[in-house]
């Protein structure tokens, strides 16, 4: 393969994540090596103008898909937000379309510790990996934990009321930006080799939620403080706010998921790939204050 002319393409190119990979891809490599697939290819006008090849690319068009794939050398397959066994088919459909295509090399992202994971959405990546495997093409696994983002869904109300309620006991997480992800698959991508690896993709350390409420009291300037609940006042406390049942279920699951410690798995992947430490959960918090101090009916 010659690296300097490799054709890379990047499946969810409209999502959030797969969005941010290509803006970063291009300030290492030329548009015209990028191909940006999405099932929304008039979102990435901006990107096209660029130089960038925008096609359509959905998983559910696994024929079109691989005519689409024919010539990439290189592919970050970006798992989609769909759950459960369609998930599962969908990524499966696009491994086969990679394999048919010819495509050289896999990039995946991945989710920590899949194999053994007591969340089934995050299972549902090791299907994803598996399939990846059988089919023998040389693969990097991203496996990301969870994004820091999700912490500013709780961390406004947190904020306001002083209290940031969750059964998660003393379990920690070690969140990682949506911005490190993307840096880490942009440098795995735009870099030879990574052939059959494993990279977990996290946070510098793994926080608790005690260690959370005290970066959102230094963030705010307010008293926020971590109160533990059990699994079932949680169930209650969101079925009180209104949320659907299965909602409150998931919701309560992850919660006891990290009080298990599924999502501690620290690694040094993105400081590894990148030359740069990932952010500190209380710089990301900084970087992100005014969304943390939005009211708190605003931010959803
Ligand atoms: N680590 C975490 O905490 C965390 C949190 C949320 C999600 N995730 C996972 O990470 C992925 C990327 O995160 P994000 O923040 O970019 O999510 P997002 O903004 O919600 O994007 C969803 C992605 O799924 C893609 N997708 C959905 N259906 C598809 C299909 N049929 N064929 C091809 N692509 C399809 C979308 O592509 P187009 O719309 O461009 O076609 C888009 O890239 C998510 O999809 C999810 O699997 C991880």
């Amino acid at each position: 393969m010659n690296e300097q002319s490799a054709t890379i393409a990047i499946t969810g190119a409209s999502g959030q994540l797969g969005r941010r990979v290509v803006e970063l891809l291009l300030e290492r490599v030329e548009p015209g090596r990028v191909l940006a697939l999405t099932r929304s290819p008039d979102k990435l006008a901006d990107l096209a103008a660029r130089g960038v090849c925008v096609a359509v690319g959905d998983f559910a068009q696994p024929e079109k898909l691989a005519e689409t794939l024919a010539g990439v050398e290189r592919l970050l397959l970006i798992s989609t937000d769909v759950t459960g066994d369609i998930r599962v088919q969908l990524h499966k459909n696009a491994v086969d379309a990679a394999a048919r295509a010819g495509v050289r090399h896999v990039t995946y992202t991945s989710a920590v510790d899949p194999h053994s994971s007591p969340l089934a959405f995050i299972r549902e990546h090791a299907e994803t990996e598996d399939a990846i495997q059988a089919s023998g093409l040389p693969y990097a696994f991203l496996r990301n934990n969870f994004y820091a983002e999700v912490l500013l869904r709780s961390g406004p109300q947190a904020i306001a009321t002083g209290e940031l309620r969750a059964a998660a006991g003393d379990g920690a997480v070690a969140w990682v930006a949506r911005e490190d992800c993307a840096r880490t698959a942009a440098a795995v991508l735009a870099t030879p080799g990574h052939d059959r690896v494993v990279y977990d993709v996290t946070g510098l350390a793994a926080v608790t939620y005690h260690d959370i409420a005290r970066e959102l009291a230094a963030v705010s300037g307010r008293p926020v403080c971590y109160v533990p609940l059990t699994a079932d006042e949680a169930r209650q406390g969101l079925l009180a706010a209104g949320l659907p049942a299965p909602l409150a279920e998931f919701l309560v699951g992850i919660d006891q998921a990290v009080a298990q410690g599924a999502l501690s798995v620290v690694g040094s992947a993105v400081r590894d790939l990148t030359g740069q430490p990932p952010a500190r959960i209380g710089d990301f918090f900084a970087q992100y204050r005014s969304a943390l101090l939005a009211p708190v009916s605003s931010v959803s």
